[in-house]
């Protein structure tokens, strides 16, 4: 029993087929499930544990150990804003503190209609464009609480409009 689709199931066997070790897969069958069921439910963890003969308690280690990875579902737009040193210096802590505010949810919670979810994170690598802020897999860059506003704006709409962003293809 699979919670995975049938195109993915096969981008699993050619993952696996790809490394000398069917192990190294792993992480990037996490990923790629995450993408498709939002996150990691057990029926995911075992269906991967199976899959490479792994045990589910091995899986969840890996899963613990990557901030990306999640256990619980996200919003469709799940928001990670660096408050790391570069971004830090730049007004990283007052964006964080605007999503709150605007979005009306805390770090690590999602907003009560699914579409945001918002989280404090460590350096995302653009700290030569800092601050920055990483929802699902889109940058922005050299951040302000107003331009933030209007990025925030453009995906609520994105979601009225029934659209998700920053897929994989
Ligand atoms: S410190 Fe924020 S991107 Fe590096």
């Amino acid at each position: 029993m699979t919670p995975f689709s049938q195109s993915l199931e096969q981008k699993f066997q050619e993952l696996m087929a790809r490394y000398p070790a069917r192990r190294s897969a792993l992480v990037p069958m996490l990923i790629y499930g995450q993408d498709e069921l939002g996150y990691l439910p057990p029926a995911a963890i075992a269906r991967i544990a199976e899959l490479l003969d792994e045990s589910e308690m091995a899986v969840r280690e890996v899963i613990g150990y990557y901030s990306m990875l999640r256990l619980q579902p996200a919003g469709t737009y799940h928001v990670q804003v660096c408050t790391n040193i570069s971004c830090l210096l730049r007004g990283g802590d007052e964006l964080m503190e605007h999503c709150q505010h605007r979005l009306g949810i805390g770090n690590r919670e999602t907003t009560k209609d699914g579409v945001f979810s918002l989280e404090e994170v460590e350096c995302i690598g653009a700290c030569s464009w800092a601050p920055a802020v990483q929802v699902n897999y889109d940058f922005h860059q050299e951040l302000t609480p107003e331009r933030l506003d209007q990025i925030l704006d453009a995906y609520q709409q994105r979601a009225g409009a029934g659209e998700r962003a920053g897929e994989r293809a």
